[in-house]
């Protein structure tokens, strides 16, 4: 299959190139890189530097390159700053994914799988988090991403552009072999920032409050290793081009994790007593996010090889071990 990736230079992109590359597929790469390094790109990937929302670019690349199916991870997607940058995310987010569904339509190319986030279920009435929870988004980026959902849902009636939401979890870890791993400027996630305190020795990891209503007082997360999440796109992939049909599937381990056990997780494979203050908190956190992923399980047949935070720890320090300063290193 010919497969078009939006955002294949970001860290979760390009491990989805790299693994689909490694099945068998063609794979053609579309990134911007505001936030991507090309480094980080499968050379066997034929790369285009370019924006989402240019569409006359789109449409020629899915032409030209005789596309099948795109994968879309060309967001914007933190959420401290998006609520601080809101219009930013709109922008970029929301206005992308209009522009790649037009040309998606003009094209003919009628197949996409979505990074959609946990982040549009807001404060879950309850845990784990079905697919038919509520959609109420305590932040912009999460709401980006259910706007995002609708407008798919919408060119699927009009136009069948059948598309596949993959709505992630904490995505985290590394490719196992320790060659693609995170690296965003600034670092805002929790698993880089312990990480490269270990390593610089700086003492300067914060967490942000520990007066949420959970089992420590920190927030909880379900932390989905990367190359588990990817299996499931592959397999998202599959079952849309059979199946023809648009879906939405939690992407997440459903074990949840406090911010202190993924300290103690990290202290425990990196045998460094990482040292940490206790901040206030950060805006937009919801208290914890557990995903009940059973329909993926069930539907996808996917099967997350991760299960505990030590396995998903132990492929991050892997990669941040050898890439101290991120793919600046290469
Ligand atoms: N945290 C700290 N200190 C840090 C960094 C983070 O205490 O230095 C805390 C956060 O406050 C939060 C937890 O660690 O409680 C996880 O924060 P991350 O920034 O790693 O991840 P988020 O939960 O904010 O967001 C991630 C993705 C989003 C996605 C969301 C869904 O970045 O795209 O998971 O759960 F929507």
């Amino acid at each position: 299959m010919r497969v078009l990736v939006v955002g294949g230079a970001g860290y979760i992109g390009s491990i989805a190139v790299k693994k689909l590359i490694e099945n068998g597929n063609n794979v053609v790469v579309l990134d911007a890189l505001y936030t991507g390094h090309q480094k980080a790109v499968d050379p066997q990937a034929k790369f285009y530097q370019g924006d989402i929302e240019n569409k006359f670019l789109v449409s020629q690349i899915l032409r030209n390159e005789k596309i099948d199916a795109v994968m879309h991870f060309a967001a914007y997607s933190l959420v401290p700053e998006s609520v601080k940058k809101p219009l930013k995310y709109y922008d970029n987010n929301v206005a992308g994914m209009i522009s790649l569904l037009e040309a998606m339509n003009d094209v003919g190319v009628k197949y996409l799988v979505f990074s959609s986030s946990a982040a549009t279920y807001g404060i879950p009435k309850k845990l784990p988090i079905t697919e038919d929870s509520p959609l109420d988004p305590i932040n912009p980026y999460g709401d980006t991403k259910v706007m995002m959902e609708k407008i798919m849902h919408w060119a699927d009636k009009a136009d069948g552009i059948k598309s596949i939401a993959l709505r992630y979890f904490n995505v985290a870890g590394a490719a196992s072999d320790g060659s693609i791993g995170e690296d965003h400027a600034p670092e805002t996630h929790l698993i880089p920032n312990i990480l490269k305190s270990a390593l610089s020795g700086d003492g300067k990891f914060t967490i942000f409050g520990n007066d949420y209503d959970t089992k420590d007082g920190t927030n909880v997360r379900d932390y989905v290793q990367i190359e588990d999440l990817i299996d499931a796109h592959l397999l998202a992939l599959d079952y849309l081009m059979k199946t023809k049909k648009s879906d939405v599937f939690n992407l997440g381990t459903a074990h949840g994790y406090s911010n202190l056990e993924i300290l103690a997780a990290a202290r425990k494979v990196t045998g460094i007593d990482i040292p940490y203050t206790m901040g206030p908190r950060r805006g937009g956190d919801p208290d914890s996010l557990v995903a009940d992923s059973t329909k993926a399980r069930t539907i996808l047949h996917w099967q997350p090889k991760h299960e505990s935070a030590e396995e998903v720890m132990t492929s991050a320090w892997k990669w941040h071990q050898s890439h101290p300063n991120g793919y600046e290193d290469k």
